[in-house]
């Protein structure tokens, strides 16, 4: 079998996405022509355009399969990426021989086939082609075809974004990305940076009892200047994994930014850093809708309230809309047990989101007042609160690993390691 094995996992019921622990990177500003042969890999190859890990790239469609890109680049030059499928009527190793002749240098193969057989693979790694996928195919097995061929399977410090957000103001979204992003370093062990997103009145600084003189303003506010060395020096260290891109918190400038202010930096800690975890404030701006949908995986934070659950719903439809080849966000209840305070019970929050909460985690004034004003986290106030075995549970489904798991070995071996696999 040359199709990816697919990971079978209990949060994992739709098989039409991938695993969590996968991660696949998103593509470059690349060209990629298709050229297919039937409507049902078309309208995939089509859905796949449309993901978010495909934004950047050109896409054109086109049916006649091999035969129609002969004659398409007899004159043309050719893109980034050719799509092939090939349904088997056609003689496809004849048509690449052809196809190599008008193909220009640099130029990458895909080819959906529906022949599983060891030497037809042999066949076309000899030829070149860069991936063979089995049809039937659907929109995320062609974005993780595409998206593979620019990103080396040594490149595993490939940065998963893992965008929190609160469903209100105030619910407690900030604290528990702090304290999930250090569960996250800690016991993990995976490097990861806070990006404090809430340039105006953000605490990860307090929190993390960091003061430093740069931040994420210097970065969104000089987006030329963006590149790794340039972000490196504005990232405050926290703990050994930790570090932080601290926000200003402070008022003299406005922060009005264009719905892209933030993709430089965004895609310069994602070529570093194994792990962001965006802070994002509680307001629906350009900048925040595309960070939310852009990230791979997202974590609402509502409290147990009407106005809370409405919000939730309606992110959760919004990015499920938007998503529709990744999972689904996933939220978790904050500031559970108010005293005297009516509540909406969480199992009556799961049935309106049809979504279960990760964690509900209870209301805890001392110690979340504590650890905020003495700038710590959960853990270093109090190392066996129940709360953190919840910070951890959330780092666990966000990043797809159990505690210091070896990373695994990438499921995107070049095609001729594939073969010899199996
Ligand atoms: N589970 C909790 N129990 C008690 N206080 C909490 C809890 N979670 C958060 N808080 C407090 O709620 C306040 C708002 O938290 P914050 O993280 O800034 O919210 P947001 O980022 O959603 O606006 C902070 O003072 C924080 O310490
Ligand atoms: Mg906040």
């Amino acid at each position: 079998m040359i199709s990816y094995a697919r990971q079978t996992h209990e949060e994992q019921p739709d098989a039409s996405l991938p695993p969590v622990e996968e991660h696949i990177a998103p593509a470059p500003r690349v060209s990629v022509q298709a050229f297919c042969e039937t409507v049902e890999t078309a309208a995939a190859v089509q859905s796949a355009g449309e993901d978010r890990r495909l934004g950047k790239a050109h896409l054109k469609i086109q049916m006649g399969g091999m035969p129609a890109a002969i004659e398409a680049y007899r004159s043309a030059p050719t893109p980034n990426v050719i799509v092939i499928e090939s349904d088997g009527r056609n003689d496809l190793l004849g048509g690449l021989d052809h196809l190599a002749t008008v193909c220009d240098a640099g130029t990458r193969v895909v080819v959906i086939g529906r022949i599983n057989d060891v030497t037809l693979y042999r066949e076309l790694v000899r030829r070149g082609v860069s991936d063979y996928v089995l049809a039937p195919v659907g929109p995320i097995d062609v974005v993780r075809s595409i998206c593979n061929l620019f990103s080396a399977p040594e490149a595993k410090a490939v940065g998963r974004i893992i965008a929190v957000v609160g469903a209100k103001g105030g619910v407690g979204s900030s604290t528990i990305s702090h304290n999930v992003a250090w569960a996250i370093a800690r016991d993990l062990a995976m490097d990861a940076v806070v990006a404090d997103l809430d340039l105006a009145f953000g605490t990860a600084g307090l929190d993390y009892n960091q003061d430093p003189p740069q931040g994420i303003a210097d970065a969104v506010f000089s987006p030329d200047r963006v590149d790794t060395a340039f972000i490196d020096r504005l990232l405050s260290k926290c703990t050994d994994h930790l570090s932080l891109l601290a926000a200003p918190a402070t008022l003299d400038r406005v922060y009005d930014f264009g719905s892209d202010a933030f993709d430089a930096v965004f895609d310069t800690l994602r070529s570093t850093m194994p792990c962001i975890v965006l802070d994002i404030p509680h307001q629906w701006s350009g900048w925040t809708k595309r960070a939310l949908i852009g990230a791979d995986d997202i974590l609402i934070v509502a409290a147990p309230d009407l106005a809370n659950l409405r919000n939730t719903k309606n992110l959760f439809d919004l990015l499920k809309a938007a998503r529709p080849n990744d999972r689904p966000p996933l939220y978790c209840l904050n500031q559970v047990g108010i005293p005297k305070r009516p509540e909406i019970a969480a199992a009556e929050f799961a049935k309106a989101i049809e979504s279960q909460p990760v964690v509900s985690i209870p209301f805890e004034p001392q110690i979340f007042g504590s650890a905020a004003n003495n700038g710590q986290m959960i853990a270093e106030i109090s190392a066996n609160h129940k709360s953190i075995e919840m910070f951890l549970q959330i780092a666990q489904r966000l990043t797809g690993r159990s505690e210091t798991k070896k990373q695994k070995s990438s499921l995107f071996s070049p095609l001729i390691d594939k073969l010899r696999g199996k």
